[in-house]
């Protein structure tokens, strides 16, 4: 819909033309494709957006500045909507364990794994959280990431849950990156609540989630929801309390075993069920109700070594929006290039480029609940998109190893 010159705004700071936009918006085109075009930017937002021919003049004898890319494409800014990327220490030794055939389950039951970065995380001071998580997010920013998600959950405890949340919000604050804190107290059980996984829900429902929730620090709430963490019941009782406090809920499901974990979320009206190996056609049946999105993560997949699959044809079948993201931690997926998932999204899940694209962009914004102001270049929404040196789109996911990213704009201004 085009709007009547009288509505444009008066400042129109920067035009962009040269490029063809992959909008991935629903234009009817694949990609939402605009060959050869323009978008306009008034403070932070996008004014502006079709085929260069159809720019009104105004806009153009209004602009402060004109940026000629002469080439490339355009797309929205990325978004990596599940990431635990604030943690303390590393778990290479894992990998090398893994390597000799020792399992994840084995690894976590005794005493490694989610625990041993909780120990590391618990000694880190938030300084140290600061300084390493914005290590491994420069990364994911150096390839056009926009928005990112990072959950809590190796804190387990008050003090370092908060800790995390805190770090998480100050790396929003200090980077050109929009950071959504999501709080996931109930990740793995600690140790001094060993044998009492129900004690351990009470305190986070009784005492952590209500005073992140307070001080502001989560957006959504998580929980494992596996055999190895907690029972769908106790998965329950987090969401119950989240609700109570306004917040929304997601959940890490179906990943090593089927617990009815996304029926469940389902019922809570939840963003997305991610991970998604051992889904059901009753899950599906659930999350296709109730609008949920499917978070694929290829990273823990490839990882873990699974060589069960994420039903995506049924997923799609059912018109489940489907994301992909980095899930970048220290253990099963210690990913820092979302264009690296774009591709295993390709070759591992064999989701089409378009769709892997879509995942990082549209339906990654969905999966935040914030696909009304980012994830497609679109009038009115967030002026956030990354110029590339690429010849079409199908590139960024076929490609490994390089990144073409030229120019990011964040909220209208120039980052990257
Ligand atoms: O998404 N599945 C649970 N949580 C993480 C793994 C965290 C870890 O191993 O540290 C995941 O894969
Ligand atoms: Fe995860």
């Amino acid at each position: 819909m085009k709007t009547e010159s009288a509505d444009w705004p008066e400042e129109i700071d920067s035009v962009w033309t040269g490029a063809n936009l992959a909008t991935m918006a629903a234009n009817g085109r694949p990609y939402g494709l605009i060959e050869d075009g323009a978008l306009a930017v008034s403070g932070r937002n996008l004014v502006w957006v079709g085929p260069a021919r159809e720019l009104p003049p105004e806009i153009l004898q209004r602009a402060d500045r004109v940026e000629d890319l002469d080439s490339g494409w355009i797309t929205p800014g990325l978004v990596d909507c599940h990431t635990h990327l604030v943690y303390g220490g590393n778990r290479a030794k894992e990998f090398e364990q893994r390597l000799k055939g020792v399992s994840y389950t084995d690894i976590l039951a005794s005493g490694g794994g989610i625990l041993s970065t909780v120990k590391a995380t618990r000694r880190a001071s938030e300084e140290d959280l600061v300084r390493t998580g914005r290590q491994r997010l420069k990364s994911l920013l150096a390839e056009g990431v926009t928005t990112v998600e990072i959950k809590s959950g190796y804190g387990l405890d008050l003090e370092t849950e908060l800790k995390m949340l805190r770090a998480a919000v100050r790396l929003g604050q200090s980077l050109p990156v929009t950071v959504c804190p999501t709080f996931l107290g109930a990740h793995a059980l600690p140790p001094e609540y060993k044998d009492r996984s129900d004690a351990y829900i009470d305190f986070v429902c009784s005492q952590v989630l209500p005073e992140a929730a307070r001080k502001g620090l989560a957006r959504a709430v998580d929980v494992f929801c596996e055999s190895i963490a907690f029972s769908p019941e106790q998965s329950r009782r987090v969401f119950q309390k989240a609700i109570e406090l306004g917040l929304r809920v997601k959940i890490h499901a179906e990943q090593l075993s089927n617990q009815e974990g996304a029926a469940l979320a389902a019922e809570f009206g939840a963003l997305s069920a991610d991970h998604l190996e051992h889904l059901t056609e009753q899950g599906i049946e659930a999350m296709a109700r109730s609008g949920m999105v499917a978070v694929l993560l290829p990273g823990a997949f490839y990882c873990l070594g699974e060589t069960r699959l994420p039903p995506i044809d049924k997923l799609r079948a059912h018109k489940v929006p489907l994301a992909v993201s980095t899930d970048s931690n220290p253990g099963t997926s210690p990913v820092q290039s979302l264009l690296l998932m774009l591709n295993m999204a390709c070759t591992l899940f064999r989701l089409t480029p378009e769709e892997a694209l879509a995942g990082i962009t549209r339906e990654g914004a969905r999966a935040l609940g914030l696909q009304e102001r980012i994830g497609t270049l679109e009038q009115g929404k967030e002026a956030d998109f990354v110029l590339w040196d690429i010849h079409e789109p199908a590139e960024l996911a076929a490609s490994l190893g390089h990144n073409p990213c030229h120019k990011v704009v964040r909220r209208g201004c120039l980052v990257g």
